[in-house]
């Protein structure tokens, strides 16, 4: 969408895939951050409405967030990716902002193999990718991006309940980045 045309607040959509909640929670914590400033929204791809899907198409930044398997994007967020075809063939994501992140239960875990496909995903629609600009405050769990990353976010979901993992850090990375991305989409498209 044309940003000078677009008449209504800006918006980010955040879609993800979680079967056992933990992505899911870093999805949301996404949406808070970014929703002091604008709209955002966490869609879960596995119950994608028609108006979820006309909320990716209007959004100014997508957030595509999987958890790890097997060192790769899950085989139903690959389904997601795959069910974009149609949207590459038109174009309709080309030029808006997107950014990613992966959840997994390793310290690695092989995320960054996730963040580069996601990357490379967004690249084939057109998309402009915003990274991870926050400096490492340290590595132990109180830190804001222990894990080190640029290209997205990455958190760590051990195996425990969902409200104990990701832990405090990488929770608050989550929220960080969410506000991050709110200012990026703030700066270049304007609050119409
Ligand atoms: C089939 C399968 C494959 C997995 N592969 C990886 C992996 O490659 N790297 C890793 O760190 N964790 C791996 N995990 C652990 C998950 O990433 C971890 O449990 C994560 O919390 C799942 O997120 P969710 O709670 O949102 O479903 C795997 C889990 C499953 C079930």
């Amino acid at each position: 969408m044309n940003p000078i045309t677009k008449d209504f607040t800006p918006t980010i959509a955040i879609v993800y895939h979680s079967s056992y909640g933990h992505t899911r929670r870093v999805a949301h914590a996404i949406a808070r951050g970014a929703n002091a400033q604008l709209d955002a929204k966490a869609l879960d791809i596995l119950q994608l409405s028609d108006d979820d899907w006309a909320y990716l198409d209007n959004a100014d930044l997508i957030v595509f967030g999987s958890a790890v398997y097997m060192g790769s994007v899950t085989a139903a967020f690959k389904a997601f990716m795959d069910s974009t075809s149609k949207r590459w063939v038109a174009r309709t994501w080309q030029g808006k902002f997107a950014a990613g992140f992966a959840n997994s239960g390793g310290l690695s875990g092989d995320k960054l193999a996730v963040l580069q496909q996601i990357t490379l995903f967004a690249m084939q629609h057109g998309m402009n990718w915003v990274g991870m600009p926050l400096m490492p405050t340290g590595s132990s769990e109180q830190d804001l991006n222990r894990l080190s990353s640029f290209l997205g976010l990455m958190t760590q979901s051990i195996d425990a309940p969902v409200e104990e993992t990701p832990c405090e850090g990488d929770m608050a990375t989550a929220l960080w980045f969410g506000e991050h991305l709110a200012q990026t989409v703030l700066r270049f498209v304007g609050n119409r």
